[in-house]
């Protein structure tokens, strides 16, 4: 029977499939995250690691070992090198779909939080400092009407799309690959023309590789003051001192769910009134999580059982 490693503490039910499907099941119920050492361990003595975005499979961990698959308990998988895993005959697995909704729905909660000033509003009362109603207090913009820019129209971007045409915006999104017939939105002729069109631009490219840094500095110069970005991809996408720059200026505002060096945030971020930040909590309900929990199992099962996994990448 495959042993099988799981890198950090997962909800109750997708550790008791865990337990029914395989007699040796190495849980981590102190949910300490594994260094390096830890990591290689687990890749040298188990047939199977069930990891996450916090474990850096880098290429030396698939030298070697006697893992056959890593189960990513993610969509995102630019925290594995996937080309080592390519050339070591290492099977890698994600988490698609089941997490839709939930990313989509923390994208659209920032975006109204960035709006709204919920930050600040809920600050302001926490600390006593509200002092009743007023036609003026804390002000903050409107979406309908707005043109919500959408960049990478995968099904979280689309689902983003449809959150905001729900609110009566205008969706104007930027694609590597053209679109036919989008279901909402407009494609743009270019990631630069929906930096500079749009009143807010949400993120939805997945981290790493040729995307890595994407939305430069310059990219960051087209946005018209007054305008927000929200990101709940990956924090490499953003050239993220450049953020803080044009946050810091007051030129733009942010809401940020994900950092390029996580759990590290930029400490100028923190007294940013217009940023409001998030800790990578973007799929975090109890029913996406136990979803793609069971989806990561669903993908070691069948791997062992030699059908196809439900959602390979590699
Ligand atoms: C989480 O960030 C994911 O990629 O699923």
């Amino acid at each position: 029977m495959p042993a099988i490693t799981v890198t950090r503490k997962l909800p109750q039910a997708v550790e008791d499939r865990l337990l029914s499907l395989f007699d040796d099941v190495r849980l981590n119920p102190s949910d300490t995250p594994l260094d390096a050492a830890a990591l290689r361990q687990a890749m040298e003595h188990s047939d199977g690691v069930l990891g996450t975005v916090t474990d850096r499979f880098e290429a030396s961990l698939f030298d070697g070992v006697r893992a056959r698959i890593v189960a990513n308990f993610a969509v995102g998988v630019n925290n594995i090198d996937l080309e080592a895993a390519k050339a070591a005959g290492v099977a890698v697995t994600n988490t698609p779909d089941v997490l839709t909704d939930a990313t989509a729905d923390t994208a659209l909660m920032l975006m109204l939080m960035v709006l709204r000033r919920a930050g600040e509003s809920a600050a302001l009362l926490r600390e006593g400092r509200w002092e009743g109603f007023s036609p003026t207090l804390l002000l903050g913009a409107s979406p309908q009407g707005k043109t919500l820019g959408i960049v990478g129209y995968g099904r979280i971007g689309q689902a983003m799309a449809q959150r905001g045409a729900a609110l009566g915006m205008e969706i104007l999104f930027h694609n590597r690959s053209r679109v036919a017939n989008p279901a909402v939105g407009r494609q743009a002729a270019s990631l630069a023309e929906v930096m500079e069109r749009a009143d807010v631009v949400s993120l939805h490219l997945p981290g790493g590789g040729a995307n890595a840094g994407a939305i430069s500095a310059e990219m960051l110069a087209l946005m018209r003051p007054g305008t927000a970005l929200i990101n709940t991809a990956r924090g490499d996408v953003v050239d993220e001192p450049a953020l803080v720059a044009a946050c810091a200026s007051g030129r733009i505002s942010a809401g940020l769910d994900v950092f390029a060096a996580e759990p590290t945030v930029p400490a100028a971020f923190l007294d940013m009134p217009n940023v409001v930040l998030m800790p990578h909590i973007g799929s975090a309900t109890e029913e996406t999580r136990t979803a793609m929990g069971m989806l990561a199992v669903d993908n070691l099962d069948a791997f062992f059982a030699g059908r196809t996994c439900p959602a390979r990448v590699v």
